[in-house]
């Protein structure tokens, strides 16, 4: 795509005016690559960060990193050809089950730090969802990245961009007529909760991790969500209930959503994000622990990343001796989301392009390529290689400390396996455990929200958050040695 900047400032601005929110895994601070631009014509000065970060031969054919660079004078730009690291519409996909004939709807919303998704829910029944990039993703690819943002001035325009997305998927799921929800419920992890509520996040930059009032919350949808007027902003809105620091009312959603602490066996969920949630336990007794997996699960800092969009390639397999993928929605590839990169270490083993350590063979000059502009390099698998070891070693910790006898656990996998990955291939490349009966539950958030739509019973939301113990990973002994032993592919 060719664009033309025809005033003078920083780029990242100029695109963004343009309404191109471009990815920045590093939060703009030239320190990731993944924000390349090229100048067709005129001149883009070459800073610090271009020269660290593009080859010589780039910088000589006009790259720059679009987070760095100053528009001085009115040039053409050409964006990468496949927009994957820049800001896709939200999408409309009514691929569900039929709902009752008319009638009022509810929305749903699971607010990522990657994707958005919004969900139509009638009579317990969803109908319809919405999905977009979280535009956030201009401040950085973690929570921690837009922690820092907020701590430095950009608190209101990550609130407004979040708000905006919510606002534009209200709108496309009530259609040509403009119907309005009759309801709105929220849940997402504890940073995104506050950002969108326009609350400090400063408590949860740093140790002791403060993270403010995470109670249940009924509001209007006036009070919450900037630009929400008229008869919409009388909607109600609730916010789940969060856990802790890092384990966010997503997480409570997910355990909502699979009835998790109905039964009298033990279970394992796992929900992998930007920050992977385990819980193990059954009823009355919950552990739970947030292991910092890094964005790698939602395409982050993973160089043909992305989230779970139309267009993602969300599974990969090695068949009579290729590499074929799928895509969500069959379009053109336009990345890579978890679950294809789940399946893509898979396939990759079975090929043998990859040894036990996750080195790629050497006649690959250092990339797989699995499609036209769609490659994995050897850093993108050490990414992957530090996120897997993360969530095993996590898992690993978990189970341990809640010390009760597993006879063939269920485990609920949700998040990035949610799209296509089978658990199979996960066991294999040594993600999970092997033993457990794994159940997918393609979406454990919007899961909840739909269950407390059709049931709305605070109480119960309440209880189940609060019922649920967190332990911290960190401070346990063996997780340094399980997460070294996970680094390997099985
Ligand atoms: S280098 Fe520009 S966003 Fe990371």
């Amino acid at each position: 795509m060719i664009i033309r900047a025809s005033e003078d400032g920083r780029l990242k601005d100029i695109l963004e005016k343009a309404g191109l929110w471009q990815a920045m895994p590093c939060g703009g601070l030239g320190q990731c690559g993944r924000c390349r631009v090229r100048a067709v014509n005129g001149d883009l000065p070459l800073t610090e960060a271009d020269r660290d970060m593009l080859g010589a031969s780039e910088a000589a054919a006009g790259y720059r990193l679009a987070c760095q660079a100053k528009v001085t004078r009115g040039m053409l730009l050409e964006l990468p050809e496949e927009a994957s690291d820049f800001y896709i519409p939200g999408t409309v996909s009514s691929g569900h089950e039929k709902g009752p004939e008319g009638g009022a709807f509810s929305i749903a919303v699971d607010l990522g730090t990657t994707t958005l998704c919004l969900a139509r829910v009638m009579d317990g029944v969803v109908t319809g969802d919405y999905r977009v990039l979280n535009r956030q993703r201009s401040y950085g690819a973690d929570v921690m990245s837009r922690i820092h943002a907020a701590m430095s001035g950009h608190g209101e325009a990550l609130r407004r961009l979040v708000c905006e997305d919510i606002l534009a998927g209200i709108k496309a799921l009530g259609g040509d007529a403009g119907e309005l929800p009759e309801r709105i419920v929220i849940a997402g992890n504890t940073t995104m909760m506050r950002l969108l509520a326009g609350e400090d996040v400063a408590g949860l930059a740093a140790w002791p991790f403060d993270p403010g009032d995470l109670s249940l919350k009924q509001l209007k949808a006036g009070e919450l969500l900037l630009g929400a007027e008229g008869p919409l902003a009388q909607v109600p809105v609730t916010l789940f209930p969060g856990i802790g620091p890092f384990l966010g009312a997503d997480l409570t959603a997910a355990l909502y959503g699979s009835c998790f602490d109905c039964d009298e066996a033990p279970g394992i969920l796992l929900d992998l994000g930007t920050n992977a949630e385990m819980a193990i336990g059954k009823k009355g007794r919950i552990l739970a622990a947030s292991a910092s997996a890094g964005p790698a699960f939602e395409g982050g800092r993973i160089r043909c990343g992305t989230g779970s969009i139309p267009g993602a390639v969300c599974d990969v397999r090695y068949e009579y001796g290729l590499m074929r993928y799928e895509t969500i929605g069959h379009m053109r590839p336009a990345g890579i989301c978890g679950s294809g990169l789940i399946a893509c270490m898979d396939a990759m083993r079975r090929a043998g392009y990859m040894d036990k350590a996750g080195l790629l063979k050497a006649s690959l000059g250092g990339n797989l390529k699995l499609a036209p502009a769609l490659e994995i390099s050897q850093a993108d698998i050490r990414e992957f290689q530090k996120a897997k070891a993360a969530v095993r070693a996590g898992l690993d910790c978990l189970i341990g400390a809640f010390n009760e006898p597993l006879q063939n656990p269920r485990l609920i996998l949700c998040g990035g396996f949610g799209l296509g990955t089978a658990a199979a291939k996960a066991e294999r490349i040594g993600l999970i455990p092997s033993g457990l009966k794994c159940r997918q539950m393609a979406n454990g958030v919007i899961s909840g929200l739909t269950r407390y739509l059709k049931y709305p019973d605070d109480a119960a939301v309440t209880r189940l958050a609060g019922s649920v113990s967190a332990l911290e990973l960190a401070g346990q002994p063996d997780f340094a040695q399980a997460y070294l032993e996970a680094m390997n592919f099985g």
